[in-house]
């Protein structure tokens, strides 16, 4: 398949409104998109990237306006989108129109990214735009255009070239289709900030009296989030005990802050090829290095990454999810 890659907003919107399938970045990682309104072309989306048909797909739109005339907008829910979008939150609500993919779910996640040039695009899509990550079925999120590109180059209709995701993790979803609400996905609009307006958020109580496992929402039951070498998440003095004895194996990297693993000047004991490991020095950098930093890994045949826990503080909640999340099973 051609794969249309371009800035212009109008063509890529014109490949959408024909029923094509695009893949556009947002300020948290890149999406796979169709019209809401599509359900053929939304399916395509299920079959580029393996997903698991039960787990229903979030819709993009451009304004609040446009999401009161497919959903129920209550109040809080308006107050949460007025503080937090357009921004990295996913509210789940009523859905009233029953022709948004997918048809038979009463509810609807609903999201306003960031980027105007991308909310242009939207609106000039003339529906909203139905997208999960743009990455396979239980593989990191991508955040790189040059991963998009090589992912995405001749599987689907247009890339839509704008700015790479600055957060690095998907949005935070929250479910109001019923009392109390429900963090379904810790991001980077942490759960306190969220209290603000929802003293009452749950955090899902998945297993109920008799054990069983319920997921709240569908996509918490899949495996996430994982590169194809294990992931190995370890508290700040394992990680660097593990690090003076590992380093020099060329099939470990290395992601953590950088005060822990700085060599001290002059010690050149600590000389090795540097890009098997990534310094930050906040969580937040930390989410927003962490995808590409897996995928590069994976591309260069590494067998175990090494990832330092984040600092208590900003930032954690959704990062160490993501990170916990990749090194299960591990
Ligand atoms: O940052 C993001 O949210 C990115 C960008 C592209 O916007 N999108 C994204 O989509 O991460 P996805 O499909 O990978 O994750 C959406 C999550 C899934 O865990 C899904 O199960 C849940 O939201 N979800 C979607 N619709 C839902 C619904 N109606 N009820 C409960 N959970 C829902
Ligand atoms: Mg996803």
């Amino acid at each position: 398949m051609k794969t249309l890659i371009s800035s212009d907003v109008r063509l890529l919107a014109d490949l959408i409104r024909k029923g094509g399938v695009v893949v556009f970045p947002t300020e948290t990682v890149f999406g796979i998109g169709a019209s809401s309104f599509n359900e053929e072309a939304c399916k395509r989306i299920y079959k580029i990237k393996g997903r698991p048909s039960d787990n229903p797909l979030i819709a993009h739109f451009s304004s609040i306006e446009s999401i009161k005339s497919v959903c129920e907008v209550s109040e809080i829910a308006e107050r949460l989108l007025l503080t937090f979008s357009p921004g990295p939150i996913t509210l789940v609500l009523p859905k009233k129109n029953p022709i948004v993919f997918p048809k038979e779910l009463p509810t609807l996640g609903v999201r306003i990214p960031k980027n105007p040039i991308i909310r242009e695009w939207i609106e000039e899509c003339g529906s909203p735009i139905s997208a999960p990550s743009a990455n396979l079925s239980g593989r990191p999120s991508l955040t790189r255009m040059s991963d998009a590109l090589r992912y995405f180059d001749g599987v689907v209709d247009g890339i839509l070239v704008a700015e790479e995701p600055k957060l690095g993790i998907e949005s935070t979803v929250v479910g109001l289709y019923e009392d109390p609400p429900v963090l379904l996905r810790p991001g980077s609009i942490e759960s306190n900030d969220l209290k603000r307006f929802l003293p009452n958020l749950v955090m899902p109580n998945s297993v109920t009296e008799r054990g069983e496992f319920v997921p709240p929402s569908p996509g918490m039951k899949y495996k996430h989030y994982s590169p194809k070498a294990n992931v190995k998440l370890l508290p700040s003095e394992k990680f660097l005990s593990e690090f003076r004895k590992c380093m020099y194996d060329s099939k470990t990297a290395w992601i953590g802050f950088s005060y822990v693993l700085n060599p001290s000047p002059g010690d050149e004991s600590l000389e090795f090829d540097p890009t098997r490991m990534k310094f930050v020095s906040s969580n937040w950098e930390y989410s927003s290095a962490l995808y590409a930093f897996f995928e590069f890994c994976d591309q260069i045949g590494i067998h175990t990454i090494y990832c330092e826990e984040p600092k208590e503080g900003e930032g954690k909640e959704g990062l160490l999810n993501r990170l916990q999340k990749a090194s299960e099973d591990n």
